[in-house]
């Protein structure tokens, strides 16, 4: 396999926005992901993407809004970057392709998104993320002299040479089994999070946190872990998203006894206050006895109120979800929803360019932190992100790319023959210890009792405890697969490592903030204490050794941390 300026491992849309970012700065780029590009998890932001575009909005009043909703963790600095480039992104996707609503004038048409101060979020009906990701994808093939994509293979490692540079990877052909070295200037992570790591969760199976691992594995920070965020409305029975654009349009949520208590919660944004006040609203109803449906379990979203011509435009896809996997029709009656895990604020710290603390690895996306999410993202702002610090990682990568010689890293041979032998390992092992898949509900389980809208210091050491049980059994899990094509089974034996590493970052920063801020509401510490805690929480490992903890400093630039209200 050739070598790469730039090698980007991830094909949603921060690696494609990646690599469409370094072609055009000139770079030669591999993209490669372990499913068909298209398949990517981008397309669970279906609501849209925010951008301060009509004239009566600003980028001020957009960023503040970000400032707001990340309970003040966010870096202003970067946070300001999102929001200045944000406009000029939205109409560069309009001129490439991606038909965006448009309102009865004609003009681009906006809807209203949780914890934002003026309706900024564009949209394709409620299918915004799977719509920007086919109109890159399309853009990408214009690049096939320049752009390598390699669809189905699966990052094993990431190589290092002597000083530490990452300088490429180690990965598999999903299709047949062989593993090759991948060398590169500079490698991008756009692999996304680690939701699976949860249950339920609105991520797809392939959201297992591999890049935020292989990166924690070589020695990046990871940063922000503790911040997971439950998106409001999921599917009661398997946690599907019922997209924000529901409540966008109008849709009521309300309880057993049928009331709206939003009103009691976020007086004045009600549904629309930021997300983390809205699933802990659903969360303290349900855990008081008012919840909906059997066993109170739930929480009813009313789009009935919407106009339904207007749910059939706008939000046909979640009108096909309610039919196809709850059996109701939501124009028609209330579906049953709950809190659900949905998105990381944290991942592998980067720079506003996306660089990381590794010379030569980069990140961007759900994998990163910049940190513009802070505790708590907004609706609409994670398509935005994958987007404007994709671009500038690539853009990044290929000016660094320039001034220097392609590495001919020493090591990655052996480092291959490890890795074949550990997946060797893996094949080989008898069947006597536990199923892969029993293990990955457990941590689900665990991750979703312990670590998630309400968390409290026993329950967080009981998760911890059963983390590293787990990290154990999984050290003799087995599968049945002893092929080599197509072999997901031991693909799914490496991917819960990842997810575990991921899920021992996030329940040891829970345990550290002793404080309530954004998604993290610790019952043992319900306020938020900005003399001790206004700073973000950082991990490392050094290869297999405990997590150690440290702290960096939260970028202010404008606006000092106030009260947070709804
Ligand atoms: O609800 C949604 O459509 C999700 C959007 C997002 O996470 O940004």
């Amino acid at each position: 396999m050739p070598a790469h300026d730039v090698l980007i491992i991830g094909a949603g849309l921060a690696g494609q926005r990646a690599a469409l970012a370094a072609a055009d700065a000139g770079a030669t780029v591999a993209i490669m992901s372990k499913v068909h590009p298209v398949r990517s998890h981008s397309v669970a932001a279906a609501g849209g993407i925010n951008a301060a575009l009509n004239p009566e909005d600003t980028w001020e009043s957009h960023a503040f809004d970000t400032v707001k909703g990340s309970d003040y963790l966010g870096d202003q600095d970067a946070i300001e970057i999102m929001a200045r480039e944000a406009p000029e992104e939205i109409l560069h996707l309009e001129h490439i392709g991606v038909t965006f609503h448009r309102n009865e004038h004609g003009q681009l048409g906006t809807r209203a998104f949780g914890g934002a101060s003026q309706a900024r979020t564009y949209y394709v009906a409620d299918i915004t993320g799977q719509a920007i990701l086919h109109v890159l994808y399309e853009q990408l093939m214009k690049y096939s002299n320049q752009v390598d994509r390699l669809e189905e293979w699966f990052t094993t490692s990431l190589i290092q040479d002597e000083d530490g540079t990452c300088v490429g990877c180690i990965a598999r052909d999903i299709r047949s089994g062989a593993m090759e070295v991948f060398t590169a200037k500079n490698v991008i992570l756009a692999s996304g999070g680690c939701g699976q790591a949860f249950k339920p969760t609105t991520n797809g199976l392939i959201v297992t946190g591999d890049g935020i691992s292989q990166a924690y594995r070589i020695g990046a920070p990871l940063m922000d872990m503790e911040m997971v965020q439950y998106h409001p409305t999921c599917l009661v029975e398997n946690g599907f998203l019922i997209t924000e654009g529901a409540r966008g349009e109008g849709a009521h949520l309300l309880n057993g006894d049928g009331e709206r208590f939003m009103e009691k919660y976020a007086p004045n944004k009600l549904e629309l206050a930021s997300r983390d006040v809205v699933s802990r609203a659903e969360q303290t109803e349900i855990d008081e006895g008012r919840g909906a449906g059997p066993d109170g379990v739930g929480i009813y979203l009313d789009v009935t109120v919407v106009p339904k011509k207007r749910t059939l435009e706008a939000l046909r896809e979640i009108v096909n979800i309610g039919k196809d996997f709850a059996g109701v029709d939501i124009t028609r009656e209330p579906i049953l929803i709950r809190p659900g895990q949905h998105y990381i604020m944290g991942g592998v710290r980067t720079d506003a360019d996306g660089a990381t603390p590794v010379p030569g690895l980069y990140a961007a996306g759900e994998v990163a932190c910049v940190s513009v999410h802070g505790g708590n993202r907004l609706g609409a702002n994670s398509l935005l992100d994958t987007l404007i610090f994709g671009k500038r990682a690539g853009t990044h990568a290929a000016e660094r790319a320039r001034a220097m010689a392609m590495p001919t890293p020493k090591a990655a041979e052996a480092k291959r023959r490890e890795d074949v032998e550990e997946i060797d390992a893996i094949i080989a092992r008898p069947k006597t210890g536990r199923r892969i898949s029993s293990i990955k509900e457990e941590l689900g389980e665990s991750m979703n009792r312990h670590c998630a809208v309400f968390r409290e210091e026993d329950g967080l050491r009981q998760g911890l405890e059963i983390v590293k049980h787990l990290q154990e059994e999984a050290k003799t899990a087995y599968i049945d697969d002893r092929g080599t094509v197509f072999n997901q089974d031991v693909l799914g034996a490496i991917e819960l490592g990842y997810m575990l590493d991921c899920a021992e970052a996030t329940v040891v920063s829970a345990i550290e903030r002793k404080e309530s801020r954004g998604a993290q509401f610790r019952t043992d510490f319900p306020e938020r204490n900005d003399d001790e805690w206004l700073k973000h929480i950082n991990v490392t490992t050094n290869g297999g050794d405990d997590p150690a903890i440290s702290y960096s400093p939260v970028t202010i630039t404008k606006w000092q941390p106030e009260e947070r209200k709804y």
